[in-house]
């Protein structure tokens, strides 16, 4: 399901780690994008009809063999282009401009001098501010027709434009919050330039998207995995929308969920929203598979496949379905093209990488090209709760991978007890609004510890709290010590079989957000 509109940029991947929040920043100017391979296929990108190309930034250089190479399609088109330093060069180069190797990389904070405020790429911006350069490559010599619009103490070639043809280049990453501006430089290339209207809001989403999947779905029936969480809550109200009793969502307590959880969803789901839901307690049977299951990576993939059998029992039970409704986000389905980062696997998200080759459902995936607070957006201006709309992510696998080792009864119990302490600290002190996500993990080390007099020799549970804005990258949040304090103490007191807690400061990267 595409969400095409006749008012939409592609951005051209060159294998930047900023790919991404380029997308993000466009779309915040509330201009639809959508992101590309520099080698995807021509008809893919034609058939978003986009208004103007953004080309990443990208790690090698114009002049390494093999280097990913200006596409043809997009000088042909005549559309407005704005390249960013990778992406800059290309366009330099393609055009008859000189691109040289910089005698040293230029990383970091920049001055940047605007030389001219009349060109729409910098309007209604100060003549000096702040940016953020990484680069080695340097435009040497101007492409003919262009002019330079801005210079930095290391690039006398920072920005360069050709007003006539709507080409643009910039040394810098507007797309970064270092760039000062550079939300507003992004906003006026996509506006001022490309003549983009702001037409993509939750509430225009919200219209197209029920609108393709009436379409698609037709008079069929339709299954969706509800969790409970905001993506699969979100998907399951559109869908809703659009063609009302042929869902049947269905809710896995696979037994992997958080105290309260199953009675909680209940509350929201068939209370409040009045979903028509089909609770599937499937407890036995994960454990039963999970028996024995040590490696993270086979803990995903069977928890993943033993989802999707569950899912075709119930189907197979309810008459024929063809359709399988799913809360997948652009960042998944983004990871798992390797577009943006390096393809290489960190880890099978099941909603997207997991899933069995041989799988008898056709997806419908309306939120396939959104961002984590794009679906908070549209979950409230679906009238959904706050408390559900801001709940902290929950991953598919459950409390699975907060397990290090063997998933047993035992060890669910004690991981759900330590858990709800972490929880419950937490919303006492306020912070859960500050908070990405937070919760225990129960790790197999066991350490000496003394208990009225007596010797213990018990579990370590590492409580780990983060911030993010979309769960890509992460940092450790800085946990004030007296809930810390407060937390390792009830821990400790309440929880049997727990005798240390330790805090986990790590971000994301190097670590991940979920242990396994
Ligand atoms: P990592 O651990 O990869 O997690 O840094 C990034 C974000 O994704 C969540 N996560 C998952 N969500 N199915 C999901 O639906 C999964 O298999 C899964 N694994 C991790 C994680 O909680 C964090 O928000």
């Amino acid at each position: 399901m595409s969400t095409a509109t006749d008012q939409a940029i592609a951005v051209i991947d060159f294998g930047s780690q900023y790919s991404q929040l380029i997308a993000r920043r466009v779309r915040e100017a509330r201009v639809y994008c959508e992101l590309f391979a520099w080698d995807a296929p021509q008809e893919q990108v034609e058939r978003l009809q986009p208004k103007g190309f953004i080309l990443s930034g990208g790690p090698a250089s114009v002049y390494d063999q093999g280097a990913p190479s200006l596409p043809p399609y997009v000088l042909e088109s005549g559309l407005p282009v704005l390249g960013i330093c990778y992406g800059m060069q290309l366009l330099a180069r393609e055009l008859g401009g000189g691109v040289a190797s910089a005698e040293k990389r230029e990383y970091g904070l920049a001055e940047l001098q605007t030389r001219d405020l009349s060109s729409p790429l910098f309007a209604e911006l100060p003549f000096s501010q702040q940016v953020w350069m990484s680069h080695g490559d340097l435009i040497e010599e101007l492409p003919p027709g262009f002019e330079v619009l801005a210079y930095s103490n290391n690039s006398p070639l920072a920005a360069m434009g050709d007003e006539g043809r709507k080409l643009y280049g910039l040394q810098f990453h507007p797309e970064v919050s270092h760039t000062s501006y550079g939300a507003r430089i992004i906003a006026n290339f996509v506006h001022r330039i490309c003549g983009c209207e702001e037409t993509w809001t939750p509430q225009s989403f919200i219209e197209q998207s029920i609108g393709q999947i009436r379409q698609r779905v037709g008079s069929e029936k339709i299954i969706c995995a509800l969790s409970g969480g905001v993506d699969s809550t979100v998907t399951a109200i559109l869908v809703h929308r659009a063609i009302g009793d042929q869902l049947i969502s269905i809710f896995v307590d696979h037994g992997l969920l958080r105290r309260g959880e199953v009675r909680r969803n209940k509350e929201l789901l068939t209370g409040q929203l009045r979903l028509n839901v089909i609770y599937v307690d499937a407890q036995e049977r994960f454990l039963r598979r999970l028996r024995g299951v040590v490696a993270p990576e086979e803990k995903r993939r069977t928890i993943g496949e033993e989802f999707i059998r569950v899912f075709e029992d119930e189907a197979a039970r309810l008459g024929p379905i063809q359709f399988l409704a799913q809360g997948t986000l652009y960042p998944d389905v983004i990871e798992s093209a390797g577009i943006g980062r390096a393809a290489e696997r960190i880890k099978t998200h099941h909603n997207v990488g997991g899933l069995p080759a041989q799988m008898a459902f056709s997806l419908v995936e309306p939120l396939r090209f959104l961002f984590k607070d794009e679906v908070r957006q549209v979950g409230l201006e679906l009238g959904l709760p706050e408390d559900v709309v801001y709940r902290h992510p929950f991953p598919g696998p459950g409390l699975a991978v907060r397990i290090i080792g063997e998933v047993t009864l035992e060890r669910l119990a004690m991981l759900r007890a330590a858990d709800s302490i972490v929880m419950d600290e937490i919303e006492r002190a306020f912070l859960y609004r500050d908070i990405w996500q937070c919760f225990a993990v129960l790790t197999p080390i066991k350490s000496v510890g003394v208990m009225g007099d007596q010797r213990t020799y018990e579990n370590v549970v590492a409580v780990r709290a983060v911030t993010s804005e979309d769960g890509m990258t992460a940092d450790w949040f800085p946990m004030p010590p007296e809930v810390l304090s407060r937390i390792s103490t009830r821990m400790v007191n309440e929880v049997p079989g727990v005798n240390r807690v330790v805090y986990d400061v790590t971000s994301k990267p190097p670590s991940t957000i979920e242990w396994e």
